[in-house]
């Protein structure tokens, strides 16, 4: 038999380690939108942009395989849980999931949070935490000594819905700045809303909050905004945004965070997205809602292409999977 010798595919002597460039994120933990600057946002969308062009041509790759994700979810969860766990699947990790709220864990029988965080990280190389309380993500970061990436805190952040709602935004208008952000809804618990606000405010936007006087911005946030210097409005009408927006960001009043329920049923209907209100709005323009949506956006606004809330939904999967794999070193 006449043998050849082949070429080496590969040189490895001369291939880059598979630790290229993760912007400084690698082993960083994800806490807060503040985090992030102009050229990490630049590199999280271009790395998201990949991962959804791997996604579209083969669905998945072996990039995490061997890495394994912890996820703690003390509140409900569907797709902010299901979205981490897509993300990692499809980039051939695995996934501890422990995201059927905390009554079947030992976390019922009063282990800390601190403890749960340095029993999980035996396990696993990165940890995504919701838990009610602002400032729980900190904790378990200072306990832990593998990335934590904040899935929710209470009414605190939620960095990584507001990089997606950012991208979402980047990709539907195909710019950030110069645009009218108009959110709408519970500004005062809705932690999606703080967090990309904060977000926001290294663009050159205009901001439009617009909510009943009891769910108004924050006043720590508002003034972050006012300190900006941006362009910015308060209003309890949505007729008063609707003709000049650019991003309808819509939220659901989160019931569970109020302590007096009547105090909830007077506001929990306040807003209702409608075709005829839809009708007001600009041609190009993006409605979007971090979802589970529970009447805010009526169901026959979904055909109207300007609805971009399965879009988003769908944009947080590839997020996910650039930030998973920038805080494990595999960029
Ligand atoms: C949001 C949340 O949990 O803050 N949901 C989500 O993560 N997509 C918004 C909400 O619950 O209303």
């Amino acid at each position: 038999m006449q043998t050849k010798t082949l070429e080496p595919l590969f040189d490895f002597a001369t291939m880059p380690s598979p630790m290229l460039n993760s912007n400084g994120l690698t082993g960083q933990d994800i806490l807060s939108v503040s985090q992030f600057d102009r050229d990490t946002l630049s590199y999280i969308f271009g790395r998201a942009r990949e991962m959804r062009e791997m996604v579209e041509r083969v669905g998945g790759v072996d990039l995490l395989k061997g890495k394994v994700l912890a996820c703690l979810f003390y509140e409900p969860s569907t797709r902010t849980s299901s979205s981490f766990i897509a993300a990692m699947e499809r980039l051939g990790g695995s996934v501890i999931p422990i995201t059927q709220g905390v009554k079947f864990s030992s976390i019922s029988k009063g282990e800390t949070l601190a403890d749960t965080i340095r029993v999980l990280e035996q396990y696993a190389d990165v940890i995504v935490l919701r838990h009610p309380e602002i400032g729980s993500a900190r904790e378990a970061a200072e306990a832990a000594s593998v990335p934590v990436l904040n899935a929710g805190d209470g009414p605190g952040e939620h960095p990584t819905q507001a990089l997606l709602d950012l991208f979402t935004i980047r990709e539907e208008l195909g710019t950030v700045d110069g645009l009218k952000v108009a959110m709408v809804g519970d500004l005062r618990y809705g932690r999606t809303v703080h967090s990309l606000t904060k977000l926001l405010l290294q663009y050159n936007v205009s901001l439009r909050f617009v909510a009943p006087e009891i769910l108004r911005l924050p006043l720590k946030v508002m003034n972050e905004v006012i300190d900006s210097g941006l362009n910015v409005r308060e209003t309890h009408d949505v007729a008063d945004v609707i003709e000049n927006a650019d991003v309808l960001y819509v939220t659901r009043v989160q019931k569970e965070r109020f302590t007096d329920l009547a105090q909830y049923e007077e506001v929990k209907n306040y807003y209702e997205i409608t075709p005829e209100i839809m009708a007001m709005a600009k041609k190009k323009m993006v409605v979007m809602h971090p979802l589970p949506r529970v009447g805010e956006i009526h169901d026959s606004v979904d055909s109207d292409p300007r609805a971009a809330y399965f879009r988003q939904v769908r944009n947080g999967m590839y997020i996910r999977m650039a930030l998973l794999a920038a805080v494990l070193g595999r960029a």
